[in-house]
């Protein structure tokens, strides 16, 4: 059957449509269109892959980057309430409590926001040390959200560190966790992966947003992709826009529903 033609569009150095200055980039984030639902927070996904699709070399994200995603993860995290992400994650990535700039923390006030995002970290099995950098003492307490299977004891000594909340039997329940973030009065949720959260996070039908920095390397290896897990349906998504900066590629894309 015919198909609606197609338009090719050209980005190509100075054929960009419009540059953004470094230190506009963060506002003008901020100013893309997150209304949230009705019964939970707008849900981003922020991940960062090679061309060939690795997430991680050897084992970390770090070697993907450069300055110019350094910052786009700085703007993201700019607009968050709360940043969402999996245990596999923290442990891997030695995940600390989130900082913003000056200025970031002063656009946040602007628009009524906390100085800084509230983290939430997703477990199944609480295992997490209660000394890890995440949980620095001084620093904002994190959501711990746990599957009612958790270890009693390791959870036991999470609470000591960490607001736990439960929120599904076996596994955390997508659907609930964003309605408890919903009720803490957040409004725009980053997740920061890792693959296997994201695919829950898709399958419960919780993602209004995917970002994706797509990294100048070819990395080989068995690194995984962004999304690893069963997903009942393919899901479309619209291409919203594109940021090119260093030969990195700054992909937003959004639900098909928006
Ligand atoms: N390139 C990027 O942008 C990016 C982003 C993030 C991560 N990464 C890389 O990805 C790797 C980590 O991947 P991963 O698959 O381990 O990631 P992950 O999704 O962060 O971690 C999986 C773990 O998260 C918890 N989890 C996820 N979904 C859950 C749910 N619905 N309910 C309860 N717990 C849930 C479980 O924790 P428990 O084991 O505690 O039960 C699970 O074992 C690292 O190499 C990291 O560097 C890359």
């Amino acid at each position: 059957m015919a198909h609606a033609p197609v338009t090719f569009r050209l980005h190509r150095g100075a054929a960009a449509v419009e540059s953004i200055a470094s230190a506009d980039l963060a506002p003008w984030i901020a100013a893309e269109r997150r209304p949230p639902p009705a019964d939970r927070p707008w849900m981003l996904v922020n991940m960062i892959a090679s061309l060939d699709g690795a997430v991680a070399v050897d084992g970390l994200s770090g070697g993907l980057g450069g300055p110019a995603d350094k910052e786009m993860f700085r703007a993201l995290r700019g607009v968050a309430d709360a940043i969402v992400v999996g245990a596999g994650t923290a442990r891997a990535e030695n995940y600390g409590p989130p900082i913003v700039s000056d200025e970031i923390r002063l656009q946040r006030q602007g628009r009524g926001q906390a100085d800084v995002p509230q983290m939430a970290i997703v477990t199944r099995s609480a295992r997490l040390d209660p000394s890890a950098r995440v949980f620095t003492p001084g620093s904002p307490r994190p959501l711990l959200y746990a599957a009612a299977t958790a270890d009693p004891d390791r959870v036991d000594a999470l609470r000591a560190v960490a607001e736990v909340v439960v929120a599904g039997d076996d596994g955390v329940d997508p659907v609930r966790m964003t309605a408890d973030l919903a009720e803490r009065g957040h409004r725009t949720v980053l997740a920061e992966g890792g693959a296997s959260l994201n695919a829950d996070l898709l399958a419960a039908g919780v993602v209004d947003e995917f970002c994706l920095s797509v990294a100048p390397l070819i990395v080989g290896g068995t690194a995984g992709r962004v999304v690893k897990g069963d997903l009942d349906r393919v899901r479309a998504v619209h291409l919203d826009r594109m940021i090119e900066a260093d030969g990195m590629v700054f992909l937003r894309y959004v639900s098909a529903s928006e």
